[in-house]
């Protein structure tokens, strides 16, 4: 049956980092998969989600099934977080949220209920954006189209994405990402947020929020102000949430579909809607790493030893980015990374072409996406001198 397949490109993000396992060279520098590692270059389990599965896994008395929308608490939990500065929506009793397979889940989830109930709306996704974004809108046969988040000269133009979203159809779908964009590190100021919010009342657009980075751009506050400012005053949004990077739980996929309705009837229905076609994708999610993020959550000690531990994972990408900075200005190559002196979160754009993406990984072992994305965090003191120069060298600056 498959004998006509073709051989086809794999997924550039994880076939970079299975590339980056295999390559031997001890030199080798990983600047490709979002991942967030400490300055010794180790993406470790977060001490509040040890306790927490220690814990858990000390209680457990069964693995039986859970419904098709996960853990309940859990979402709870997902949802406080989130509204923590627009407590109002919750007491309007007006969100929900199902539990996902990870970020991709949500947007995945999301997809499905557009290809399902509104499947001549127009997705529009960001360029560029994260990678998956256009794979999983395109795979389920979703129209998108994209609109530019970029001048010419590759610098962050918010006057290039207004123009360009004012022009979009009425009741088409926006995705937007709600703070550390992937991959240009560029967010939206507050005034931004606002003026976008009037274009998509007006234009009666429907948004997904893609949230992968809670909390690790600025903070937990600053970071949910576009999701609190759309949620307030819209009717109908998604957020797709992810608890990938800011708990660490990558490969253990704990995400949410954040639902967010008229009233308690319609996200309850949306969610009913939801849990269907999550039963027939994957029939439910993994429980267990959204038990740790419950359990994190519902106890005060432990949310404060997470919220600590949080807020020093960022303060270390933030010193990164600085040290990027500072490095390339005395190496005299800052015009190659003038996307990092502005950016925020974990990923920044940096000016190189394709041959240059592909000879510094094959000459000088240092891995980064080839749309031109680094991981900021993939840089520490050991190594910054060392990927400076040899950016610096494949530029020929
Ligand atoms: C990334 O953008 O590198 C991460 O979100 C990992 C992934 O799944 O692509």
């Amino acid at each position: 049956m498959f004998d006509n397949l073709e051989w086809i490109s794999p997924d550039p993000i994880l076939s970079l980092s299975e590339k980056f396992i295999e390559d031997r060279n001890p030199r080798k520098v990983d600047l490709g998969i979002g991942l967030y590692k400490n300055s010794n270059g180790i993406t470790p389990i977060m001490e509040s989600v040890k306790i927490a599965e220690k814990y858990l896994v000390s209680q457990a008395e069964d693995k039986v099934y859970k419904g098709s929308v996960g853990l309940d608490g859990y979402c709870n939990k997902i949802i406080s977080l989130l509204y923590k500065d627009a407590p109002e929506i919750i007491a309007e009793e007006r969100v929900t949220a199902a539990q996902t397979v990870g970020g991709t889940g949500a947007v995945r989830l999301a997809a499905e209920l557009i290809k399902s109930y509104s499947p001549r709306r127009i997705v529009w996704i960001c360029d560029p954006t994260w990678e998956n974004h256009r794979g999983i809108f395109s795979h389920l046969g979703v129209n998108i189209r994209s609109y530019p988040y970029l001048n010419e000269k590759g610098e962050f133009s918010f006057d290039c994405m207004i123009e360009s979203i004012s022009k979009i159809p009425f009741e088409d779908i926006l995705v937007l990402h709600g703070c550390g964009h992937n991959p240009t590190g560029y967010d939206l100021t507050n005034n931004q947020w606002m003026h976008l919010l009037e274009i998509v009342k007006e234009k009666r657009i429907f948004p997904i929020i893609d949230m992968a980075y809670h909390g690790l751009a600025d903070n937990l506050n600053k970071d949910s102000y576009g999701v609190n400012l759309f949620s307030e005053q819209l009717d109908e949004m998604f957020v797709a949430y992810s608890c990938s990077k800011n708990f660490g739980l990558y490969r253990d996929r704990v995400g949410a579909l954040v639902i967010l309705g008229k009233n308690k009837d319609h996200c309850s229905k949306i969610k009913l809607h939801a849990s269907n076609l999550a039963r027939v994708n994957y029939s439910s999610p993994p429980i267990h790493g959204a038990s740790i993020v419950n359990e994190v959550l519902s106890s005060n000690e432990l949310y404060q030893i997470w919220a600590a531990e949080l807020e020093r994972m960022t303060t270390r990408v933030k010193g990164a980015r600085k040290m990027l900075v500072r490095e390339s200005s005395e190496q005299g190559c800052s015009e190659i990374f003038l996307g990092a002196a502005r950016g925020e979160g974990l990923f920044s754009t940096i000016l190189l072409n394709l041959n240059e993406i592909r000879r510094l990984k094959e000459v000088y072992n240092i891995y980064m996406l080839e749309i031109g994305r680094i991981n900021i965090s993939g840089i520490n003191k050991n190594n910054i001198e060392y990927v400076v120069s040899a950016i610096k060298q494949v530029a020929g600056t």
